[in-house]
């Protein structure tokens, strides 16, 4: 593997090491939150703010984990092509700039108090997050919500789920106080986990499908809705090299 390959991995990892469990932890808490409020069991005066803390603290590594994503999708087109990227050198700095920005919506987000600064930032950081996904250089399955390929999109499913964790974020002491939004946000919190294990079966499945660097050009030249590779001409007469036969095989 070289660097940018392992570059590739720091997305998967940083969302199964810090991610996940978090995941866990937050849906134990708000279990906990809600049984005190019925007042099934007894919990500790701590539980909600642990539980919304716990929260923000989710909305932020998948939020950083989405911006590593998309840098390495630009890095690595840059890397791999300098002359080929689209406007070059410049564009590149351009979208640095907006990860850094988009980085910085976020932590604003942890600072105000204000519910129309909330929205703002929140606002402003999903759409920074959307902003850089629309660039042509990252992977989208499909744009069209009518195809079938567009719900089974990583991309798209992640977008929907980190908006859903930032108005979460965002609306944060309006859960506290009014039972209306805190059912809102139980409904929410469902959807949330059913993409969270969207997001792991894509994930896995694009790991699957995302050849090595050095490996893309022979897999890229393959036809993907074929399921077909080009078979090279057999080298002498003792038929095909071992390689060709494993490639005819897997077509
Ligand atoms: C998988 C994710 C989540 C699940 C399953 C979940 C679940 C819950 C549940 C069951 C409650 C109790 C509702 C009630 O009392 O009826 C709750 C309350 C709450 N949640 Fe979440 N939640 C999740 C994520 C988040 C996130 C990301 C935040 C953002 C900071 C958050 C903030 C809150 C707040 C502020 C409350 C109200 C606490 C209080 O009563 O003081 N939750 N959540
Ligand atoms: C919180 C959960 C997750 C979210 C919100 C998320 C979101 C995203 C987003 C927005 C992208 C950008 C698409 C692109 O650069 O082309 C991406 C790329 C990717 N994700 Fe995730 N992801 C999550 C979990 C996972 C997991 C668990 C895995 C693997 C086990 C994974 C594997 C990948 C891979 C391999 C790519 C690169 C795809 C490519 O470059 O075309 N993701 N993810």
């Amino acid at each position: 593997m070289t660097s940018v390959d392992w570059f590739s991995l720091l997305h998967p990892v940083l969302v199964i090491l810090f991610v996940y469990p978090v995941v866990g932890a937050t849906v134990r808490l708000g279990i906990l939150v809600r049984e005190k409020r019925l007042g099934i069991t007894q919990q500790p005066d701590t539980v909600p703010a642990e539980h919304s803390d716990h929260g923000r603290w989710l909305a932020s590594g998948v939020v950083v984990a989405v911006l590593i994503a998309l840098l390495y999708s630009f890095v690595s087109t840059f890397v791999a092509d300098a002359a080929a990227f689209a406007g070059g050198g410049g564009r590149l700095a351009q979208l640095l700039l907006a990860v850094g920005g988009t980085l910085l919506s976020l932590m604003t987000l942890w600072r105000v108090r204000r519910p129309l600064w909330r929205a703002c930032f929140a606002l402003l950081c999903w759409a920074g997050l959307l902003g850089l996904g629309s660039q042509p250089e990252i992977w989208r399955l499909s744009d069209n919500p009518l195809t079938g390929r567009f719900w089974a999109s990583h991309y798209w499913a992640g977008i929907l789920l980190t908006g859903l964790l930032l108005w979460t974020t965002a609306a944060r002491p309006e859960i506290q106080r009014s039972l209306r939004l805190r059912r809102l946000h139980v409904s929410a919190a469902v959807l949330i986990s059913l993409l969270l294990a969207v997001q792991a079966i894509t994930g896995s499945r694009d790991l699957l499908e995302i050849p090595l660097s050095w490996q893309k050009p022979a897999i890229y030249s393959c036809d993907f809705n074929a399921r077909r590779c080009p078979v090279p001409e057999p080298q002498g007469s003792a038929g095909p090299a071992p390689g060709v036969a494993i490639v005819a095989a897997l077509a």
